[in-house]
C-alpha cells in the first residue's frame, strides 16, 4: 500500500485510497470508488440520502470522515443485491412500487436493512421510529412504509 494511503473495505473489496482524513466517506465512495448508490442530498446529516452500512449499522456517510471508518466494513446499496437478484428489501420496495423519483430511496433501503438485521419483526411504531430521520421530497412515505412492512413480514 502506498505511504499515506488508507485501506477501506467496501462491499467485500479492500481499496487503497489517499485522501485527507476529514474527507467525508460519501465523497470517497462516489468520487473515488464510483459507487453512486449513496446520494448527496443535504450534506449535513439531515436527510439520509447518503446512508451506508458501517459494520451493519446505518450511518450517514456525508458527515462521517473517512478516518473514522478504520477497519470496519462498509456496505453500499451496490453491495446488497443486483438487478437480477435484488436483496429482499429491494424486492419489497419494487413490489410496493415505493419509488417515485428515487433520489431518496438509498437511505430508506439501507436503513431498513439495518433495522431488520437488529429487529427482524419490528412493530409499526418501531418502523416509524427507525425511519423517522429520513426525508422523501416526493412524499412517498406511505408506500415506503408498506414496503418496509412487507420486507419485515417476508423475513418473519
Ligand atoms: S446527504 Fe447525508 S444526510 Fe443528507
Ligand atoms: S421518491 Fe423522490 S425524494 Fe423520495
Amino acid at each position: 500500500m502506498p505511504s499515506g494511503a488508507r485501506r477501506l473495505a467496501v462491499n467485500g473489496t479492500v481499496h487503497s485510497v489517499r485522501l485527507p482524513p476529514d474527507t467525508p466517506l460519501l465523497y470517497v465512495l462516489r468520487d473515488e470508488l464510483h459507487l453512486h448508490g449513496p446520494r448527496f442530498g443535504c450534506g449535513l446529516g439531515q436527510c439520509g440520502a447518503c446512508t451506508v452500512l458501517l459494520d451493519g449499522t446505518a450511518v450517514r456517510s456525508c458527515t462521517l470522515p473517512v478516518s473514522a471508518v478504520g477497519d470496519l466494513p462498509v456496505t453500499t446499496l451496490e453491495g446488497l443485491g443486483t438487478p437480477d437478484r435484488p436483496h429482499a428489501v429491494q424486492q419489497a420496495f419494487i413490489e410496493e412500487q415505493a419509488v417515485q423519483c428515487g433520489y431518496c430511496i438509498n437511505g430508506w433501503i439501507m436503513t431498513t436493512v439495518s433495522l431488520l438485521a437488529k429487529t427482524p419483526n419490528p412493530s409499526d411504531p418501531q418502523i416509524r421510529s427507525a425511519l423517522s430521520g429520513l426525508i422523501c421530497r416526493c412524499g412517498a412515505h406511505m408506500r415506503i412504509f408498506r414496503a418496509v412492512r412487507r420486507a419485515a413480514q417476508q423475513r418473519s
